[in-house]
């Protein structure tokens, strides 16, 4: 994890870093390198900005209600968002050129792309290659990351819940080696902690709006045929007739619990249910949980000066998606001896 060894080289100068921000990098590197192999290459830099533009944006439009406003623009939203369109478009030509020009001169690797898969399909046109892209890194890397870094605050919150999870990481693991993927199934506390934080904090907190085609009939609603259904997914997680004490961060409630975030059990759909469920949600449970069982293994993680669990906040910032209003500044150092990372390829500082 390049992220850990720069977090590392902040915490053991006595540095802060932004937690949001260290994730929101590590999952973008993971979303783009399964997309096109390498990240963006030289448009590294340009290519997060831009998505950080784009993620970000205000998509709340007064002109999809009254689309006669549209020419008149007059927020400037429209040009704004044509504006960070034409830069990720631009990017996304070069990066697609670049491609195909690697492949005329045959250069191979290994292991194919998602970008790969894509150009292998002759009929697949280059505007909707690259707005699918533009789809899954918007899909897949606040969702993946806010999730990680809502974790992380229920665990500084509830220093009993922190130190339950990294015991249960030390016995699994040990303190010679880092964690694996293998690992993952074995860690049953830190998988009700990835749920749990699911429940309280759902990412995408009224789904994606879907659009009846039928009257069809919901609990004993009658949903009319062509109306717009959102589903309130953070309302569900946290409806007290389901859930005890529903405000409460208890990952415990998960144990002996037939219940699971994967869409089947209407108490809790973090990744919505049914056909248009989220594609990406075996993906985004092995990578939460992987990269939170390193963080929580792997890393002493401790509060600016001066603070204690009881001054970490649950303040909410909606937009795309809901992250956290106010930053979670942590000090970040090695926890393991220097050699377990170095053997596991990380490259870490001094001893
Ligand atoms: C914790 C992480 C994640 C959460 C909570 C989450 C949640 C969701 C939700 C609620 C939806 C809307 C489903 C609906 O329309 O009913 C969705 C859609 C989607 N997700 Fe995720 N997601 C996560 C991670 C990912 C990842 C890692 C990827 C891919 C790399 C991904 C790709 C997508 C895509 C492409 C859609 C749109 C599907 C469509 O248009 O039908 N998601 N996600």
């Amino acid at each position: 994890m390049k992220t850990m060894s720069a977090a590392f080289e902040e915490g053991h100068a006595n540095r802060y870093i932004s937690f949001a921000d260290i994730m929101h990098e590590q999952f973008m590197s993971i979303t783009t390198r399964m997309m096109f192999r390498r990240g963006a290459g030289a448009h590294n830099q340009d290519f997060i900005k831009t998505m950080i533009e784009i993620t970000s944006a205000d998509f709340f439009l007064l002109e999809d209600f009254f689309p006669l406003l549209k020419l008149l623009d007059l927020s400037g939203k429209i040009k704004k968002l044509k504006m960070t369109a034409e830069k990720y478009s631009d990017i996304m030509e070069s990066i697609i050129d670049n491609r195909l020009k690697e492949k005329t001169n045959s250069k191979s690797y290994n292991e194919e792309d998602f970008l790969d898969v894509l150009l292998a399909m002759s009929d697949f046109p280059r505007d909707q290659l690259k707005y699918l892209l533009l789809d899954i890194i918007i899909a897949g890397t606040d969702t993946s990351s806010e999730t990680i870094v809502w974790a992380m605050t229920e665990l500084l919150r509830h220093p009993n819940i922190m130190e339950r999870l990294q015991i249960e990481l030390d016995d699994v693991i040990g303190k010679e080696r880092l964690v694996e993927e293998a690992d993952l199934q074995k860690l049953e506390y830190l998988q009700a902690v990835v749920k749990e934080t699911l429940r309280l904090h759902p990412g995408v907190v009224l789904g994606i709006p879907h659009f009846s085609k039928e009257a069809t009939k919901v609990a004993g609603y009658d949903i009319p045929a062509n109306t717009r259904v959102i589903l309130n997914l953070y309302a569900i997680g946290r409806d007290h007739k389901v859930w005890e004490n529903p405000l409460k961060f208890d990952p415990s409630r998960f144990f002996n619990s037939p219940i699971n975030v994967k869409g089947q059990h209407f108490e809790v759909l973090p990744f919505s249910s049914g056909r248009r469920i989220c594609p990406g949600m075996n993906l985004a449970l092995v990578s939460v949980a992987y990269n939170l069982a390193q963080l929580v293994h792997a890393c002493s993680i401790s509060l600016p000066e001066g603070l204690t669990h009881l001054d970490v906040d649950v303040e909410e910032k909606f937009g795309l998606t809901v992250g956290k209003q106010n930053p979670l500044n942590l000090l970040i150092t090695r926890r393991l001896a220097s050699d377990v990372y170095r053997k596991a390829g990380l490259n870490v500082i001094g001893q």
